[in-house]
């Protein structure tokens, strides 16, 4: 989703921000462009497209500011053409600005009838007119942008930059996240962190309806009626190197592999093998008021809040609810405060998932939080954090945020359980010993990826793939569909392979891959049952299966095998193959593996 990037200090900034904008490509964009001050106005360059054609324009026009906002857009109001892309400048102020101004209509009318033309067709350009017109009425540009705001309502991180004031950039947030990076001598402004981590590590979070006024030597932040607030920057200790490929392909290739080292982070000192008790992070659930447990997340994570319900119940015996989050918000849903609200969130900046925790709390639910980045705005609303510590995922198609959420269940699930008195000490002591052991089973997985690579080179070419799981691996059916459609554009549908016959059973054909995940277990005959309905229709089988089962092969096409682990530990082991056949399939295509299109890694919209 769009990326803001701003530099305030003695150096040409041109390359400071294009460098910037480089590190939030992952975020996904369809246009960029930079506002830079030359003399004491600024010069807007633009183009659609990738950021080579920003490049190109500023080798063209080789801009010497030393103060500047950049940006990268991913079109929601208006197409993704060059006159819609980021900044927008009108009369004297240009503006950037990620989110969405909900009053823009009515916005854009009134000035209109007041003269006003507008160039493009963004709910942006609104805010330069509304700046500018305080700047006309002699208003500082701070107080020329509290102004603005004030008639603003909806979802905004924005970077302004006036004509005449070359020294500042105005920078305010409210709904979308915004930082600023403390430099000596110069400072920054960012949307996220991996922007300017290569500049400075100490950044000061802008909190909720704040706006901070950013120059060389320092940064004033106040609320939006002008009060001052005191921020203190905080120090950033994970290394930048952490968001570099690492001579891999892909970032997706990268984070993979990173997985078995992420969920031994996550796990690490949260686990007390001598009592058999899980931690997490000083948050404490109380447990005689407990009565459920409601997961709420979207996309990747939502599968992840899935599985949840298996392990939570399951292990703990408490009735858990699992609902997206641009469903739960909108549905008046039932919270009160003997609710345990669970919001699971890699960026921990998703829009609907944000818009639910703060509706749950509101009805009195505490919340919970699952996520991967520190200083998030969900971090920061909930009432407890359990980070699941899986350092920067780049890869628009979560892979490593994802294992890690489910390792981040599982200590929830024990926690609960030991609390509930449902998992009794000896259990819990064998389910911690195998959780333990399992990153050196992911890496075995992960080690033996040459006979995915089969795979992946004789269906390169399907148009459509069906993933089937039952159980704890039904959600993990439905990830391994997202992660080939995300990346291959190939359609692929997930479903409890129970329902397959109430419907996808009329699209199995000869040329239907349908991978089945069908490790030892309950409920292994069962779908041992659908495997051979597809068979009989000449479907094409793909088995994840347990290693040591040697009757599966003679059945299938291909089979995949994984370590035979419990079941609640399996989507851990199940899903790594299911990343890998995407990520071959995507690549062998010649896809955009780490932003595929129309994708976006941090969705701050709703
Ligand atoms: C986007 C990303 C997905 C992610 C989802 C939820 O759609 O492309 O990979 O699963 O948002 O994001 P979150 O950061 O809340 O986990």
């Amino acid at each position: 989703m769009c990326g803001i990037v701003g530099y305030v200090g003695p150096d040409p900034c041109a390359e400071i921000l294009l460098d910037g904008l480089r590190r939030l490509e992952y975020r996904g964009y369809d246009s960029a462009g930079m506002a830079l001050i030359e003399g004491t106005e600024s010069k807007i360059l633009r183009s659609q497209g990738k950021l080579t054609n920003l490049a190109r324009l500023l080798s063209e026009h080789r801009p010497t500011g030393t103060t500047g906002i950049g940006h990268t857009r991913w079109a929601t109001h208006g197409r993704p053409t060059e006159i819609n892309a980021h900044p927008h400048k009108y009369g004297k102020v240009s503006v950037v600005h990620n989110g969405i101004i909900e009053n823009h209509a009515m916005l854009r009318a009134e000035l209109e009838s007041n003269g006003h033309k507008f160039s493009s067709e963004t709910d942006t350009e609104i805010v330069a007119h509304l700046v500018d017109d305080e700047v006309k009425a002699g208003r500082s540009p701070k107080d020329a942008v509290l102004g603005a705001l004030r008639r603003v309502e909806g979802a905004y991180a924005i970077c302004v930059l006036v004509d005449g004031a070359p020294d500042q950039i105005i920078a305010a947030r409210h709904d979308a996240p915004l930082i600023l990076g403390i430099g000596s001598g110069e400072n920054f402004v960012a949307s996220d962190v991996p922007a300017i981590l290569n500049r400075t590590r100490d950044m000061v979070f802008l909190e909720e309806k704040e706006l901070a006024v950013v120059r060389a030597d320092g940064v004033e932040v106040m609320d939006l009626d002008g009060k001052p607030v005191d921020r203190k920057p905080q120090r950033i200790l994970w290394d930048a190197m952490m968001a570099e490929k690492g001579g891999h392909k892909h970032f997706m290739l990268k984070e993979i592999h990173e997985q078995p080292r992420a969920v031994t982070d996550t796990i690490r000192d949260r686990i007390s093998a001598k009592t058999a008790e899980t931690f997490i992070d000083g948050f404490e659930i109380e447990i005689e008021k407990l009565r459920r447990v409601v997961f709420v997340a979207c996309g990747t994570s939502y599968h992840a809040a899935l599985v949840g319900k298996f392990l939570v119940e399951g292990l703990a015996r408490v009735p858990v609810e699992v609902d997206l989050g641009s469903e739960f918000r909108y549905r008046d849903p039932l919270v009160s405060d003997s609710d345990l609200l669970v919001t699971i969130s890699q960026s921990g900046e998703t829009a609907d998932t944000l818009a639910a925790l703060r509706e749950a709390k509101r009805k009195g639910a505490r919340v919970l939080s699952i996520c991967n980045v520190v200083g998030s705005t969900i971090a920061r609303e909930s009432d407890g954090v359990l980070y699941t510590h899986a350092g920067p995922e780049i890869g628009v198609a979560s892979t490593k945020a994802f294992t890690t959420q489910l390792a981040a269940l599982v200590l929830l699930a024990i926690y609960l359980g030991r609390r509930t008195g449902a998992l009794d000490q000896e259990s819990a002591h064998e389910l911690i010993k195998d959780l333990l052991a399992l990153p050196e089973q992911m890496k075995e997985v992960l080690d033996r990826g040459a006979s995915v690579d089969v795979i992946a080179r004789r269906y390169a070419t399907a148009r459509d793939f069906l993933y089937l799981g039952r159980g704890i691996n039904y959600p993990i059916a439905l990830e391994g569909a997202l992660k080939l459609k995300e990346i291959s554009y190939i359609h692929a549908e997930g479903y409890p392979a129970g329902e397959m016959k109430h419907g996808p059973i009329a699209l199995i054909d000869e040329n239907l891959p349908v991978v089945i995940i069908a490790p030892r277990g309950s409920g292994y005959e069962k779908i041992i049952n659908n495997l051979t309905e597809v068979r009989a229709r000449e479907g094409k089988v793909i088995a994840i299966a347990s290693r040591g089962d040697n009757e599966i092969g003679s059945m299938v096409d291909d089979v995949i095998q994984v370590p035979d682990v419990r079941p609640e530990l399996q989507p851990l082991l199940t899903v790594l193959p299911l990343q890998m056949l995407a990520y071959r399939v995507a690549d062998i295509r010649g896809t955009d593996v780490d932003q595929p299109r129309n994708l976006a890694k941090s969705v701050t919209v709703e």
